[in-house]
């Protein structure tokens, strides 16, 4: 039997009311079963699968917002076991890209993506070290809020990358700044958003539920 998760948020610098309960729900929502793909992963990537990866419903909804033609490409902004890039790339005509920090994340998508005869590629890299200009669209799971919650039991990935409130601001400006800086027109797809605001420039065009999380589509539009 898993721990209470009310346990967990005791003490958590930052986890605020709203949130906290946000996050309970999602956590008792997205317990297992786990879904086809995530029987794929190893032990590991299945203990982190209810966390850290979308689940299979919103990638396939993700990939229809993203709504890649041929010759465009999407980056996925911390593509973990590369869940959303796999499953989107075996129905789509465009390019799917992650990139990801962690080095053994990275293996297991690549050794997927050749069991899966999937077209994805996997960047091993801090994704602030990629031109997200280059992509015609972007993917966001909350990809930060692993360094802000790393202290609730279970949540951390690994002891592999700093962590703190402080970081995750930090990660969040640059996310913002990077992404105002893009082209009119580019996409962006976030399931439970960036961590912040997105930027003014970027206006919704679609907004869906899935459990406690909210799906959007962002598009860069005038300053
Ligand atoms: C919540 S998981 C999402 C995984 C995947 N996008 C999905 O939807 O299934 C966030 C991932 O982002 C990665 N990540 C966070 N910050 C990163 C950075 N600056 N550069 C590369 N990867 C990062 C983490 O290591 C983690 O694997």
């Amino acid at each position: 039997m898993a721990q209470n998760p009310d346990r967990r948020f005791r003490g958590v610098p930052g986890a605020g009311r709203p949130r906290r309960r946000r996050l309970l729900r999602t956590l008792r929502i997205a317990k297992p079963p786990l879904d086809d793909f995530d029987r794929l992963l190893d032990s590991e990537g299945q203990r982190l699968a209810a966390i850290h990866w979308t689940p299979a419903r919103v990638c396939h909804r993700a990939a229809q917002l993203l709504d890649l033609g041929a010759g465009e490409r999407v980056l996925d902004v911390g593509s973990g076991v590369g869940k959303l890039c796999l499953l989107g790339s075996l129905a789509s005509p465009g390019q799917y890209v992650g990139v990801e920090q962690r080095h053994p994340l990275v293996f297991q998508a690549r050794g997927l993506a050749a069991r899966l005869a999937s077209t994805a590629q996997f960047l091993h890299a801090d994704a602030f070290d990629v031109d997200w200009a280059g992509y015609e669209a972007l993917y966001f799971f909350n990809p930060f809020d692993e360094v802000r919650f790393s202290s609730l039991s279970g949540w951390q990935i690994d002891g592999s990358i700093r962590m703190g409130g402080e970081v995750f601001e930090e990660l969040v400006a640059r996310t913002q700044d990077r992404l105002a800086s893009l082209a009119i027109g580019t996409r962006v797809v976030t399931f439970h958003g960036i961590g912040g605001p997105m930027p003014s420039c970027y206006q919704r065009r679609v907004s869906e539920r899935f459990g406690e999380g909210t799906l959007d589509l962002w598009v860069r539009a005038s300053p």
